[in-house]
Formats: structure tokens, sequence, C-alpha cells
């Protein structure tokens, strides 16, 4: 049986403010340069629409989505979204997700990009889960770095759950 913490680990205040600060970050970094923003769906949706509302920047916005194996595949499968290369040759990516544990989704998406030349490619992503790393991947932008925990809430989900939740909550059987 699994339930969530009885409080938040990060509360709606504190998501809201950082994504505000790091909102600030890309638009400094990114100023005058050709910008396409890729959300990795579903987890990133909420925190995607709330972090480009915060950027005065001219993007594109575009999605991608995966479907990561539990079984024995080595690497996720991506399921390309359809955006012509219009989005990304030339561009610079920047790819949003809602955390990196093994790292492994984030290196195939941004392999990804690297063979449809993009001027760049960088990683931002809310949570950042360090301990469990495998594959070696370094996010640029980091909006929290939290401790071996399974989180649900804005966005993130278990089994399909707790997607809506306004805070993030540790899941605890
Ligand atoms: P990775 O490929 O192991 O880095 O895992 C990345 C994906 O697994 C994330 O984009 C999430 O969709 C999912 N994931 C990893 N840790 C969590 C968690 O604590 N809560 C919810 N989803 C997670
Ligand atoms: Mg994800």
């Amino acid at each position: 049986m699994m339930n969530i913490s009885n409080r938040p680990l990060i509360d709606a205040t504190a998501i809201q403010s950082r994504v505000k600060e790091l909102a600030a970050q890309l638009d400094g970094d990114y100023q005058g340069r050709a910008l396409t923003v890729v959300v990795v769906l579903n987890g990133a949706m909420f925190f995607a629409a709330d972090i480009t509302r915060q950027m005065r920047a001219d993007i594109l916005l575009e999605s991608i989505r995966v479907r990561s194996y539990t079984g024995t595949a080595p690497a996720p499968e991506l399921t390309l979204f359809d955006a012509g290369n219009d989005a990304i040759a030339g561009r610079h990516i920047l790819v949003l997700e809602d955390i990196v544990d093994s790292g492994r989704t984030a290196v195939a998406i941004l392999n990804h990009f690297r063979a449809r030349q993009a001027a760049s490619i960088s990683l931002c992503t809310l949570l950042d889960k360090p301990a469990r790393r495998i594959e070696t991947v370094e996010p640029v932008y980091i909006g929290f770095t939290i401790d071996d925990h399974f989180v649900v809430g804005y966005g993130m989900d278990y089994n399909g759950r707790y997607r809506q939740l306004p805070h993030i909550y540790v899941l605890e059987s």
C-alpha cells in the first residue's frame, strides 16, 4: 500500500519561486538566440507551462514523449514528436525534464537531438536525484537536488496517479 507523505517535500510556493529564478536565468543565457524549448511529456508538463510563461524570450515550444521500459531494454524507447526539422536544425534546444534519476532517459533524448544538427542542447530539470545515476549526465539547470526518494505531484506520477497535485510529495509504503 503506497501513500503520499503528510507534508510536501517541496510546496507550491517554493516551486514557483524557484521556477521564476530559473526562468530569469534562462532568459539571460538565451538572449538573442533562436530557442526551441522541448517539453518531455507527461512529467514535465506543469513545469514547462509555468517556466515558459515566466520567460520573455521568443521561443518555439515543442514536446517529446518518452516511454521507459522497466524490463531488459538497455535504453528507453523514444517516441518522437512530429515537429519539422525547422524547430531543431540550427536552433538552440532546451530540454525540460521533471526529474533526472538514472539519467538513461536524459541521455537518450540528448543523443536524439545531437543527431539532428541543433546549434546547442541543454537540459533543464526541475529535480535532480544524483544518488541513483547510472549514466553520466549533468543537467545545466536544476530546480532542486533531492535525496533518493520517489516523489509525486507537480507532473510526476506513480502508476499514472498524483500528477495534478500542486505540491511535490514523497511516496511512502
Ligand atoms: P531516468 O531515465 O532513470 O533518469 O528516469 C527518468 C524518468 O523516470 C523521469 O523522467 C520520470 O518520468 C521517472 N522518474 C524517476 N524518478 C521518479 C520519481 O521519483 N517520481 C516520479 N517519476 C520518476
Ligand atoms: Mg519523465
